[in-house]
């Protein structure tokens, strides 16, 4: 058996051979006594032309009569086509059906809408769109394990079910193992949550940061690379409840290596992409975002702006005093909004944007604090078209002035103890980020909706399948 992306490779000394090829039908046209089926089998963006001939086939008018992406075995001789559009087509000899698809498949030729796609999960990535889609999400994955693993760096499975609520945002999912109908009560008669994992409070985790740092401390560059959970209820187009995260942690590294080393990472894995994928970013191109390639071409190969969260909230300030509007007021202080993100990067600096040493209030209790006693050591990069897509920070190594941020917010010490110590023993100087994946794949395929670019998708309302 051949894959098809194996003739596309090595058609000069397949030309002219036998080959047998399974895939699923995209089309069949049937002109009496010869007819063409478009066959793909997914290991490539391409498709493979098969032609009949009711001569050569005995079974002409069984093929003749498939619906779209029934499943079958072709086999027959390769020949080159050198002056077709494509470079070669299959004469078949024999195409065996190994699965008949029923005449009301739902994708048919015509070109369906994202929306109705989302309802079909379980077909859509029989679609061109999907293909291109998650061959660039998984060529994006292994790109980022080969970026860190040739710098040495050690991968870390960090918990996906833990007691610690990293970004205190208050965004975790419980974990419970308990039965609704017999629940422990508190002594006001409620449901004691804080029993729910065999006798302690665990939920779904938001990061895996607090484990990489652990590592970190013992390993010097690790990172991770799994399933996170957010339990926010946002029904927007960059929010999912269940979305991966790449999170690099660093140790004798501030908050600039930190901002290297993510623009080290972004500009490999475009060029990755650019190398592996040219079929399916050229299709994405053509048929999502007309700039897609010009731009991942501009930004492997340029630098990214750097500013302060200070400087960043004068120029938008300054763009307010010119005349430009936005739904949320800006002044020092605020969590910049999508729309403020987006100014940033795509009106002012026209490139992805770090913005910088954000005011302590609106930051997790673990970013390092600056000399001005009121900024962190913090920095998100900003892309065009998406806004956030990392979230950074230097960490804070000082004892003291991580138990003080941790009595100040109200957390409880008790469950940061092990976190703690790691600034009891040998602490240092580190740093890392967290990368959401399904943001960076939005930005590598132009594709507007997180919900498309999610296998399966785990949002407000969505959980069928
Ligand atoms: O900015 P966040 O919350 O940072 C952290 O979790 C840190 N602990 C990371 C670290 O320093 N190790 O999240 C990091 C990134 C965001 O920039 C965004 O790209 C993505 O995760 N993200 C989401 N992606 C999809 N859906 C959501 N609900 C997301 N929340 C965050
Ligand atoms: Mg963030």
């Amino acid at each position: 058996r051949t894959k098809i992306a194996q003739l596309y490779a090595d058609a000069e000394t397949l030309g002219g051979q036998q080959v047998t090829v399974a895939g699923w039908v995209k089309s069949v046209r049937d002109m009496k006594n010869f007819g063409f089926v478009t066959l793909n089998d997914g290991s490539c963006f391409k498709d493979l032309q098969v032609v009949m001939n009711r001569e050569a086939l005995a079974n002409y008018d069984e093929i003749a009569h498939q619906n779209v992406s029934a499943a079958l075995i072709c086999t027959g001789e390769l020949k080159l086509t050198p002056d077709a559009p494509q470079p070669f087509e299959l004469a078949a000899t024999q195409i065996a059906v190994e699965g008949v698809s029923a005449p009301d498949y739902p994708l048919q030729k015509k070109r369906a809408t994202v929306e109705f796609l989302r309802t079909q999960q379980h077909l859509r990535p029989r679609t061109n769109l999907f293909r291109a889609v998650f061959r660039v999400r998984s060529v994006a994955a292994a790109a980022i394990h080969r970026f860190f693993q040739d710098r040495g760096f050690v991968y870390v499975n960090t918990p996906i079910i833990t007691a610690s609520d990293c970004e205190g945002a208050g965004e975790m999912f419980h974990v419970t193992t308990i039965d609704p109908a017999n629940p422990p009560l508190d002594d006001k008669g409620n449901v004691d949550f804080s029993q729910d994992f065999f006798g302690t409070a665990a939920s779904l985790t938001v990061s895996g940061q607090l484990n990489a740092e652990n590592f970190a401390m013992a390993f010097g560059d690790v990172y991770t690379f799994g399933p996170t959970f957010r339990a926010e209820n946002s029904n927007t187009t960059r929010h999912a409840a269940e979305f991966w995260m790449i999170e690099p942690e660093i140790a004798f590294a501030d908050l600039a290596d930190d901002m290297d080393l993510a623009e080290d990472m972004l500009k490999y894995v475009i060029r990755d992409v650019m190398d592996r994928c040219p079929d399916e970013l050229a299709m994405l191109n053509k048929f999502v975002d007309k700039g897609l390639i010009e731009r991942l071409t501009h930004v492997a190969n340029s630098d990214f702006a750097r500013v302060t969260y200070t400087d960043a909230v004068k120029i938008l300030e300054d763009a307010v005093a010119a005349g430009h509007q936005f739904d949320y007021p800006v002044s020092w202080g605020i969590d910049l909004q999508t729309e403020h993100e987006r100014f940033l990067t795509e009106e002012h600096f026209k490139c992805p944007t770090f913005v910088t040493d954000y005011p302590a209030e609106i930051k997790a209790f673990y970013m390092r604090l600056n000399d001005d006693g009121k900024t962190v050591a913090a920095a998100d990069c900003l892309v065009p078209g998406i806004g956030e897509i990392i979230g950074g920070s230097q960490r804070e190594e000082r004892l003291e002035v991580l138990e003080r941020r941790i009595a100040e917010l109200g957390m409880d010490p008790e469950q940061y103890k092990y976190y703690l110590d790691l600034r009891r023993y040998g602490t240092c100087k580190h740093a890392g980020f967290g990368l959401g994946f399904e943001r960076l794949v939005m930005y590598l395929t132009g594709v507007g909706n997180i919900r498309d670019v999610l296998p399966h998708p785990r949002t407000v309302g969505s959980c069928d399948f």
